[in-house]
């Protein structure tokens, strides 16, 4: 049996062995390291299987009949989301955002751009700007107070008649149910 010591050492080593953001203002607590963006990758799959695509049936009708609109995804992580629709789409413009920069920007040069920003704080992009923002999973990086600034933000940099879709988990515990 290890002794205290020894095992204070042993979880030093294994949380030493993760990054993580530095965004003073973000309340983000998971690494953002390459086991991350690698878990992040394969949970993409997960859902897009679950839901049976990688939007909502109503943006895809639209997206299918105006295959060149400009996408925001809002901490979009891995930006596997991203390359994953491009591919599909390849006349759409895409854009990501998150309070670290991971993504491996050369997969779609031409058609990707990323910039650092918290969407908590502001977006930095123009009012109306995008047809169609998606944000995904984050139910975990968000606080409950940081929720209404981030949706103005995401309806401000969305073009009025444009597409939002949030995807997450439900994380409220059995005492808020009603
Ligand atoms: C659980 S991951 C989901 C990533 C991606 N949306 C997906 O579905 O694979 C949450 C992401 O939100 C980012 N994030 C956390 N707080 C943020 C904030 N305040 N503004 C923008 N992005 C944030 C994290 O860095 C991380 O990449």
């Amino acid at each position: 049996m290890p002794s205290n010591k020894t095992q204070e050492k042993e979880v030093e080593k294994v949380s030493s062995k993760r990054s993580f953001h530095t965004d003073k203002s973000a309340t983000y607590w998971l690494p953002k390291d390459e086991d991350e963006q690698f878990r992040l990758a394969g949970q993409h799959f997960a859902i897009k299987d679950l839901f049976e695509g990688n939007m909502h049936p109503n943006i895809k009708e639209a997206l299918d009949s105006e295959p060149n609109m400009t996408i925001l995804d809002v901490g979009c992580g891995s930006c596997t989301w991203i390359f994953d629709m491009a591919s599909d789409y390849p006349q759409c413009d895409f854009h990501g955002c998150d309070i670290v920069d991971v993504a491996n920007k050369e997969m779609i040069p031409n058609q990707f751009t990323f910039q650092l920003g918290n969407v908590a704080q502001r977006l930095p992009y123009k009012d109306s700007m995008f047809d169609f923002v998606y944000a995904r999973l984050l139910a975990l990086a968000l606080s409950e107070d940081e929720w209404p600034r981030a949706i103005q933000e995401i309806l401000r940099v969305t073009k009025p008649g444009g597409w939002i879709q949030l995807v997450d988990a439900d994380v409220k515990n059995n005492n808020q149910r009603n």
